[in-house]
């Protein structure tokens, strides 16, 4: 959904992304120096860190521009499976002088089971979690027959985020920030961010999730579902944290 030139330029430029989605950006980016700098006290040493879906850089490029957060990164390595992506990726890391850390890479999340390097944090940032829709979700026609999509299970997103957490060191975490939170407001909000970046709703207030004609996809949570679906860690590891006031966006962090 991302190898489209015109809708990866729109969804990744300030003038056609919302505020609700501006601010959910600042506030997984403050609470992810927090997870930094817990994460480099404990290891006394500086993090390795693995981003799903590095997008335009967006992330270590704020990250590198604060002295004391960048100071513990040791390792930075994206991976996203839009060609586009790593192209803009690898660029600003240059632009910035920060490849001798940071590396974007062409490959699918799905197989992240196959990635060989362990690391400190793992991270999927700004809604990227919800992005993993399942096998052969039909873009062109869904409810053309009046059958909807049940999300009570989502092998995709389990594979995903199974593979992420088996990327980590003993003692790492798993941020997955910001996540949708699932509500009728929330919805709305998708709705008009998606109209606002020129794209065509395909979904309504019956579905968990909004996903548009031009192939973009992405799910609302809830805690209980999210519970369902990383069973593969400990409960009393996984935390939310609300990233606003008003039940929009959380971050999910899973402890290993
Ligand atoms: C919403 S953007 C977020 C970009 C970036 N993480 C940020 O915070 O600005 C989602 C990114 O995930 C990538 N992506 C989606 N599905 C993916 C998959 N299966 N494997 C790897 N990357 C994927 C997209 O190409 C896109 O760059």
């Amino acid at each position: 959904m991302y190898d489209n030139d015109n809708t990866v330029k729109a969804s990744f430029d300030l003038s056609y992304i919302t505020e609700y989605l501006q601010q959910a950006q600042w506030a997984e980016l403050i609470e992810l120096k927090k997870v930094i700098t817990r994460l480099y006290k404990q290891k006394q040493a500086p993090i390795r860190i693995f981003d799903i879906g590095i997008g335009n850089a967006r992330v270590p490029k704020h990250l590198s521009l604060i002295h004391e957060i960048w100071e513990m990164v040791e390792v930075y390595d994206g991976i996203d499976n839009a060609e586009a992506c790593v192209t803009l990726s690898t660029a600003a890391a240059k632009e910035l002088q920060i490849t001798d850390k940071v590396t974007a890479t062409l490959f699918d999340a799905i197989k992240l089971n196959e990635w060989p390097q362990k690391y400190d944090l793992v991270l999927c940032t700004w809604f990227t979690p919800g992005n993993f829709y399942p096998d052969g979700f039909d873009f062109k026609h869904y409810m053309k027959d009046g059958k909807r999509l049940s999300l009570e299970q989502n092998p995709n997103f389990v594979k995903v985020f199974k593979g992420a957490y088996q990327l980590l060191n003993d003692g790492g975490e798993l941020v997955l920030g910001a996540t949708y939170i699932h509500n009728d407001a929330t919805r709305i909000k998708q709705e008009e961010a998606y109209t606002k970046m020129g794209m065509h709703i395909i979904t309504d207030k019956q579905d968990s999730f909004t996903a548009t004609k031009e192939g973009f996809w992405s799910q609302r949570f809830t805690n209980e579902q999210l519970m369902r679906y990383l069973s593969f860690a400990p409960g009393q590891n996984i935390h939310f944290i609300p990233l606003d006031t008003y039940e929009y966006a959380q971050q999910v962090l899973i402890k290993k």
